[in-house]
Formats: C-alpha cells, sequence, structure tokens
C-alpha cells in the first residue's frame, strides 16, 4: 500500500522538494502552509490551509493514518543579540519549535508503521545549532531545542515510530534569498564551504526522503547535517 505522509511547509524550498521526491510512490500527501506557493496540487497531493503562526487557531484535520510527518517551517533571524527583543526570541520558538509540538501532538494518534518498519518524523535543525555563530542567537536558541525534542520523542516513541532531525546549512531557498541576493554574496557564501558550494532544496530533500523510506529503518534519534561539510572540517 503506497505511504501517506503530511508535510508541513511542503509549498516552497525544502518541503516542496521533498513533495516532488515522494509524489511518483506516494498514496496522498497533505501539504500545509499558509499559501499553496508553487505547489502543483492534484493527484496524491493536496494543499491545506494552516498558519502556525497563530497559536489559537484550531489545526486542520488530518489524515486517518499518516506513516510520515515531515515539520518544515523555519526562520532566519539574524541579528545581534544586542538588538533581539524577547518577542524575537518568542517569535523563533513559535515557528521552530511550538509549531513543531502542536503539529506533532496533533499527529500522535495516527502515526503508524509501514512497510514492516515504524512511522517516521522530520524535524529542521540548522548547522548554526552545533557551531556557536554570531547573529544566530534566537533562531539557535530554538532550534536547539528541536534537537532536543528530536532525542526525546524518539526515545519516547520507540520502538513504533523513528523521529530524526536534519540540520542544513545555507540552502536556496526562498528562506534564505536575503543572503543570496547577488552574485557577491553567492560567491562569497560558497566559499565558506569545504564543497564551495551552497546547498539545493534537492541535496537536503533527498536526505528527507531517505529518513522517510524503510530503507533508514534502524535510524532514529539522530540530527543529520547536510552542510558541505561546514559542521565537521576546517580545511
Ligand atoms: N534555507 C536555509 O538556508 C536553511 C538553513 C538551515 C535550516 N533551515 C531550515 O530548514 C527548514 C526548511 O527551510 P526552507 O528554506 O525550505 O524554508 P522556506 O523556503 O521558507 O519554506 C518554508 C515552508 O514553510 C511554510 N511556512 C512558513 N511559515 C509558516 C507558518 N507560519 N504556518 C504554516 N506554514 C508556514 C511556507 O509556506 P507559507 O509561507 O505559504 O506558509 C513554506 O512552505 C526550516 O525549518 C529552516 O529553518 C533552512
Amino acid at each position: 500500500m503506497p505511504a501517506t505522509y503530511v508535510i508541513a511547509g511542503g509549498s516552497r524550498g525544502i518541503g516542496l522538494e521533498l513533495v516532488r521526491l515522494l509524489e511518483p510512490v506516494a498514496g496522498r500527501i497533505d501539504v500545509w502552509s499558509r499559501n499553496p506557493d508553487d505547489l502543483r496540487v492534484g493527484g496524491p497531493i493536496r494543499h491545506v490551509p494552516c498558519d502556525f503562526s497563530d497559536a489559537a487557531a484550531a489545526l486542520p484535520e488530518l489524515p486517518e493514518v499518516i506513516h510520515g510527518a515531515v515539520y518544515c517551517p523555519g526562520t532566519i533571524t539574524l541579528r545581534s543579540f544586542r538588538s533581539l527583543q524577547p518577542a524575537d526570541f518568542r517569535q523563533d520558538l513559535e515557528i521552530n519549535l511550538l509549531g513543531a509540538v502542536r503539529f506533532l501532538q496533533a499527529c500522535q494518534p495516527r502515526l503508524k508503521g509501514h512497510d514492516d518498519g515504524p512511522a517516521s518524523v522530520i524535524l529542521f535543525s540548522t548547522v548554526a545549532v552545533g557551531q556557536g555563530m554570531p547573529m544566530h542567537a534566537s533562531v539557535s536558541s530554538a532550534k536547539g531545542a528541536i534537537e532536543g525534542l528530536t532525542r526525546a520523542l524518539a526515545a519516547e516513541w520507540a520502538p513504533h515510530v523513528r523521529v530524526n532531525a536534519i540540520a542544513p546549512a545555507l540552502t536556496d531557498t526562498p528562506l534564505a534569498a536575503r543572503l543570496l541576493s547577488s552574485p557577491e554574496k553567492r560567491d562569497a557564501m560558497a566559499a565558506r564551504y569545504p564543497l564551495k558550494r551552497i546547498g539545493t532544496p534537492l541535496d537536503v530533500a533527498a536526505l528527507a526522503r531517505f529518513l522517510l523510506s524503510a530503507e533508514s529503518g534502524w535510524i532514529t534519534g539522530q540530527v543529520l547535517g547536510v552542510d558541505g561539510g561546514m559542521s565537521a572540517l576546517r580545511t
């Protein structure tokens, strides 16, 4: 039986690329976001309007059975600690952490194994949690919480559900557009990486597809970097 996926934030960037990879093999893919953006609805794909920044709003209906759940919404708030207000930290926590918490609490009763393996959940961190980077205090705090949540839930939900996080470095998506707005900025960013380029949505979505598949069936509680070598290498 083809699998059912719910991808929060699958209308752009990494999430959209993942939807494209899953489309040929999925039975159903529900994509939650505020707007459909570049999503092509039809076949297994449906768009479900949802805004995680409204904590009081009820979440949409979920499919009865979910084999894979992915939470993509996130932020890149790059400001000095001095200029950050408590409200900025709250906003980053709301989208990155508390949205994921509400999403997973809704999904939990419906997560079911598939292909003789456990269900799979994927969250998103950032390379800037494992490596201290200036201007990242707010977003790194929120994504650090995601890494803790990943390990705690992986323990609590084993053996029926696997939970992993992906920690990308700079990836060419709408979220990163401001950092990549000229050829000079792109070249300067690419030069920072041992592999001398920035990431593509496919670089990251390919790992997400693997983590949703039975081929990754013995991997849980991990935070996996997709970062051109940035987190591990000094070249
Ligand atoms: N791109 C990078 O360089 C990079 C680096 C490190 C980590 N990451 C992490 O990787 C993940 C995916 O990033 P991305 O670059 O693909 O992001 P993106 O291009 O901004 O796409 C985000 C997706 O989430 C949805 N979304 C955003 N806010 C939402 C909200 N309040 N309610 C519901 N849906 C919302 C967006 O659709 P709508 O706006 O229509 O709602 C869109 O589908 C994020 O968690 C990000 O923090 C990215």
